[in-house]
């Protein structure tokens, strides 16, 4: 798909076509997605995991680096060879430290960096300085992150920066008060996206060297609210679902779900997200067709396939 909103490409490292494509976080929501999205292609895939025994379930032709983003030499080794490489930044305390690693690892080795995670967009740094400036009275949790992503965005290893919106599969978490009839995530009205859809854009930029460097938002085709969400679920489960934005739910959720830095980050956003409502631009979706060569998916369509998959799960028609 052509678009005049991206430039030709410049592109500061070898355009590599041998070596595998690597992934950081292969075990996460993301990188999970990525990493099935280049095998989908037919790509070699090299994973870097602190657990080997988190990715068993992978073809055996997956190459394994073990170890932890705070290990510069392991970090250096998973780099080296790589055809392109992917990062997203971990819920960590030390998330600038470890992305430093990271984002230097790819300077030096000349490798392509596709990075998704939360950044503060703009034409220009300045642009970019003052919406970062923004966001960080608005989400100070976040502050290491839109500055991690601002150092990515302007590194010498041909960056491609994802922007996704709130993950639709962050409903994955209310499955129990789904199926009760409930929905209890506080949502003004955000652009959401799903993880399917961000695996498949960074596989494009990981393996398709023409697509420019720069910051691609990746969203869905519309703005959804807590009641819109709750309506596409009443949709798939063929019952009532309400909208019942309850933020004590929302945080034991998360604890359950997550704990530690990853359930205080979210507790956070979450407040922020029960307050304020933000629309899809007609360029956000120009950026994400740009780089899916088609529409993304609805929430619609995820709130159908997730029931499916739980009643494939249940081995029987659930009775939702
Ligand atoms: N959730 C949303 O709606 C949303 C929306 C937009 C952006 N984001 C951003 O997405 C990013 C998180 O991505 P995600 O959702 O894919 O995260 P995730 O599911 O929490 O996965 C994090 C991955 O990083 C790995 N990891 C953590 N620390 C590591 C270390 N020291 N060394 C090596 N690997 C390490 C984890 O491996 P282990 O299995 O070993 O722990 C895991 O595979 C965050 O920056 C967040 O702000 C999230």
């Amino acid at each position: 798909m052509k678009n005049a909103d991206f430039r030709q490409p410049r592109l500061s490292v070898r355009a590599r076509t041998l070596g595998p494509v690597l992934v950081v976080g292969a075990t996460g929501a993301i990188g999970s997605e990525v990493v099935r999205a280049l095998l989908e292609r037919g790509a070699d895939v090299r994973v870097f995991v602190r657990s080997p025994a988190k990715v068993a379930a992978l073809p055996a032709r997956v190459e394994r680096v073990v170890g932890s983003l705070e290990d510069e030499a392991a970090v250096a080794r998973a780099v080296r060879g790589a055809r392109a490489a992917f990062y997203v930044s971990p819920h960590d305390a030390q998330d600038e430290r470890l992305s430093e690693t990271f984002v230097g690892a790819c300077e030096r080795e000349g490798v392509r960096l596709v990075f998704a995670g939360v950044h503060a967009d703009g034409r220009t740094r300045a642009a970019r300085a003052l919406s970062r400036a923004l966001y960080a009275l608005l989400m100070p949790h976040y502050r290491g992150k839109f500055r991690l992503a601002e150092r990515v965005r302007t590194c010498r290893a041909d960056p491609v920066v994802l922007i996704p919106g709130n993950y639709y599969q962050n409903d994955d978490l209310c499955r129990e008060q789904l199926l009760s009839g409930t929905y209890p995530l506080p949502l003004r009205g955000i652009t959401r996206v799903d993880t399917r859809d961000v695996g498949d854009a960074a596989a494009r930029a990981l393996l398709d060297f023409s697509v420019p460097s720069g910051a691609y938002a990746l969203t869905g085709p519309e703005a959804l609210s807590g009641e819109q969400s709750a309506a596409n679920w009443a949709a798939a489960l063929g019952r009532e679902v309400r909208h019942a934005p309850d933020i004590h739910v929302t945080d034991a959720l998360l604890d359950a779900a997550y704990g530690g830095r990853k359930a205080l980050d979210f507790q956070k956003s979450y407040r922020l997200l029960g307050r304020y409502a933000a629309k899809v631009t007609p360029r956000e979706l120009r950026q994400t067709e740009f780089l899916l060569e088609r529409e993304p998916r609805t929430h619609a369509q995820y709130a159908r396939d997730t029931v499916a998959a739980w009643r494939r799960e249940e081995r029987e028609p659930v009775a939702l």
